[in-house]
């Protein structure tokens, strides 16, 4: 009798072992969180990897790329089956590619691209076309006028991607004659900051300007102030992106034009969709682009982001539960 019930807790023990050996260890690699949107990659990614009966391992690097290698080596070290990667550098996480394939593990870059390396997949957003939808939509307005064109920081492709849209959309009138740009800069970081002051140091050589692109809402609101402090503010055309909610009521009150609404839910479960895929074996689903990264034609997601303007706040942001009616109007 003793020896049966030795033997039930041995049998328990090990379909307990098995059950928990089966549950798959996802890496998420962030850079930081420093900025409103990242919150809730994390959050809904984490609770989708939960969902599909994953372990999420979550880690932020806080804007620091040898950090994130570290963080790297640590999952890997904890057994992660799949790493997926919102990068710090866009070319010293290739060092994070290499790692992980040494130990046989994929890696998926989110949101943003890792450069020259032999990338797995890739799953963000169109950052091409969200350039253009800023542009085109400040052009629509102001088609002849003085144009600011404020970048984030060259560790991230992103930035890059997003001048190309402007520039899609610029140069033609540009070579007409109709727009100038008088500051095309590439800040340090996502900071506002750093708009505050690039905008400064415009300022102090000339006082014209008709619109301003900016890389994201950070940028935008450090431009903002720095339009306060010249007396500019609401006179101004300016775009923004990631729909932060300061943002949105920058756009309430006449302070911005627009901001760009990604749709992070889908971004995020995607992600997630596809590292308990890979995990499992099987080969993710809906990569059906590739995308150059310098070394590879690398597969990829690219999801649609859509403009949100004065108009549009309860149709978009609002009415998708992105950001709450109060948060805006209070
Ligand atoms: C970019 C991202 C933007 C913005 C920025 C700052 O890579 O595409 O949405 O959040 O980073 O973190």
């Amino acid at each position: 009798m003793k020896q049966i019930r030795i033997v039930l807790i041995w049998l328990v023990t090990l379909i307990l072992m098995v059950g928990c050996n089966q549950k798959p260890k996802i890496g998420f690699l962030m850079d930081n969180l420093s900025i409103e949107r990242w919150k809730k990659d994390k959050d809904l990614f984490e609770q989708k990897v939960i969902e599909l009966g994953g372990i999420p391992i979550i880690e932020i690097a806080n804007s620091d790329p040898e950090k994130q290698i570290l963080q790297a080596q640590n999952m890997i070290d904890q057994g992660v089956e799949v790493i997926v990667i919102v990068p710090v550098d866009l070319k010293e996480a290739g060092d994070i590619v290499r790692l992980a394939h040494r130990n046989y593990i994929p890696v998926i870059s989110y949101d943003r691209l890792i450069k020259d390396c032999n990338l797995d997949y890739y799953i963000s957003t169109d950052n091409i076309n969200i350039g253009e939808l800023q542009a085109n939509y400040l052009t629509k307005i102001a088609p002849k006028g003085k144009y600011a064109l404020i970048s984030g920081p060259k560790s991230d492709y992103n930035a890059y991607l997003l001048h190309l849209g402007w520039m899609n959309v610029l140069q033609p009138l540009i070579e007409r004659g109709d727009v100038e740009i008088v500051l095309d800069e590439f800040s340090n970081f996502w900071l506002p900051d750093e708009a505050y002051r690039i905008m400064n140091n415009y300022f102090k050589e000339s006082n014209e300007i008709d619109a301003i692109i900016c890389g994201n809402d950070a940028l935008a609101s450090g431009t903002i102030i720095a339009l306060k402090d010249h007396g500019k503010e609401g006179t101004v055309l300016l775009a923004g992106q990631d729909a932060d909610v300061q943002a949105v009521r920058n756009i309430v009150a006449g302070n911005q034009t627009i901001t760009i609404y990604k749709p992070i839910e889908s971004l995020a479960f995607a992600a997630a969709n596809a590292a308990i895929k890979i995990s499992d074996g099987e080969a993710p689903s809906n990569m059906n682009i590739t995308v150059n990264n310098g070394k590879r034609l690398v597969p990829a997601i690219l999801l649609q982001a859509s403009v949100v303007n004065r108009q549009n706040i309860k149709m978009t942001v609002i009415s998708e539960g992105f950001i709450g009616e109060k948060e805006i109007y209070n």
